[in-house]
C-alpha cells in the first residue's frame, strides 16, 4: 500500500483499533459481524464482471499476459436492468462535471469466449474503460478501505465522508481540485440515489507511479429503484446518512471537519445544483434508464430537501 508509510502516524489510532496483528505483534483472531450490510447492494453472484480486450467492436476475456482494458458488467439474474441503469446514472454524473472513464452498452452477442453463465433475458452489458491501464501497463490504484486499513466487510460503516475528504485534501497530488471534485461526486450521488458509495467505491490513483490522485468515477447506480423504501446514502456526512433530511448545512460541517474550506467547496456545489437542475430532466427522458427506474429517480428528486429539489415536468 503506496500510502501507507506517509499515513502510518496519522491513521495509528485506526490502525490499534482494527488491526488484525494486536499489541504483542500476535495474529489475533477479528470477529465478523453477522449483521454486516456487505451484502446490501453487491452485486456478487448475481452480476458477473469481466475484464476484457476489446478488438474492433468485439470484447475478448482476457487471458494470461493479456491486460483487459474494459470492465463488461453482465446483466443481472436478481436485478432488471442494471447495465442501463449505470450506464445513464454515470451519464447524469459525467453532464454535472463528475470525471467518469468512457462508459458504453455493449450487447452481448459481441462478448466473446464468456464462461458458461445464467444471463436474464437482456441484451446489453455495461462496459466502463479501466482508468488503471495506460499502454498496456498496470497504474497502481488504491480503494479506501486499503487506504484506511478496514476489512473489505467493514465498508459500510467504520469511516465516514470527512475521513475520506480529509485524505484526499491532505494527500492528493492536487488536494484542492480532488477535494472540490469529490464533494461534486457526493452530492451527484445523493441526486442520484446511490446508496452504495461505500468506502470501496472510492479510490486513488497513481498516475505517475508516485502521486496519489483520486480515480476517475465508477458504480454509480440509482440503487434505490432496487430497495424498497431505502432513504440512506453508505456512509456520513455531516453526521446524517439521510438523503432526505441532508442540506448544505451538513455539507459546509463535512468540509470543515475534513480540514477543507468551505468558501472552496460551496461554488463547485453550487454549479453541480444548478447543472443537474437545468440538464437532467431532459437527459433523462433521453437516456437508456428503465421507465420505471426513470420515474423511481424523478420521485427521488423530488422528495429532497428546498436546497437540492430537482423539479421536473414530468
Ligand atoms: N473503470 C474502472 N477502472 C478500474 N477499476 C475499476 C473500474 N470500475 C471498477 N473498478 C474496480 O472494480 C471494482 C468492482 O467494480 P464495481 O464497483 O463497478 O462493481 P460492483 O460489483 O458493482 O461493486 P460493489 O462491490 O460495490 O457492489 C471496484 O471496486 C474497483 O476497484
Ligand atoms: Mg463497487
Amino acid at each position: 500500500m503506496m500510502l501507507m508509510p506517509k499515513l502510518f502516524p496519522f491513521y495509528l489510532c485506526f490502525l490499534r483499533a482494527h488491526s488484525i496483528i494486536n499489541e504483542n505483534g500476535k495474529v489475533k483472531a477479528v470477529k465478523f459481524d453477522k449483521f454486516t450490510q456487505e451484502n446490501k447492494f453487491s452485486l456478487a453472484g448475481v452480476q458477473m464482471k469481466f475484464s476484457m480486450k476489446e478488438k474492433d467492436g468485439r470484447y475478448n476475456l482476457s487471458k494470461g499476459n493479456v491486460l483487459g482494458d474494459w470492465i463488461i458488467k453482465a446483466p443481472s439474474t436478481k436485478h432488471k436492468f442494471v447495465p442501463l441503469n449505470e450506464y445513464t446514472a454515470m451519464s447524469l454524473a459525467g453532464l454535472v462535471g463528475v470525471d467518469i472513464p468512457e462508459i458504453k452498452l455493449v450487447e452481448l452477442d459481441k462478448l466473446d469466449n464468456l464462461p458458461q453463465i445464467n444471463l436474464p433475458d437482456e441484451k446489453q452489458a455495461f462496459a466502463i474503460k479501466r482508468f488503471e491501464r495506460a499502454d498496456d501497463q498496470r497504474i497502481h490504484m488504491e480503494d479506501f478501505a486499503q487506504i484506511l486499513v478496514k476489512h473489505p466487510h467493514e465498508k459500510y460503516r467504520s469511516a465516514n465522508y470527512e475521513n475520506i475528504g480529509k485524505v484526499i485534501y491532505d494527500f492528493s497530488g492536487d488536494g484542492l481540485a480532488d477535494a472540490q471534485q469529490f464533494a461534486r461526486r457526493l452530492l451527484v450521488n445523493i441526486f442520484l440515489a446511490n446508496g452504495d458509495t461505500h468506502l470501496k467505491n472510492w479510490s486513488l490513483l497513481y498516475p505517475d507511479q508516485i502521486t496519489p490522485r483520486l480515480s476517475p468515477a465508477y458504480n454509480i447506480v440509482t440503487t434505490s429503484v432496487y430497495i424498497e423504501n431505502e432513504t440512506q446514502y453508505a456512509l456520513n456526512l455531516g453526521k446524517t446518512k439521510e438523503w432526505y433530511s441532508v442540506t448544505m448545512a451538513h455539507f459546509q460541517s463535512w468540509a470543515e471537519k475534513s480540514g477543507i474550506p468551505w468558501r472552496a467547496i460551496k461554488p463547485h456545489l453550487d454549479d453541480t445544483l444548478n447543472k443537474a437542475r437545468g440538464l437532467w430532466p431532459d437527459a433523462l427522458n433521453k437516456l437508456p434508464m428503465n421507465d420505471d427506474h426513470k420515474e423511481g429517480l424523478r420521485n427521488h428528486w423530488n422528495k429532497l430537501q428546498n436546497d437540492f429539489k430537482i423539479e421536473t415536468l414530468n
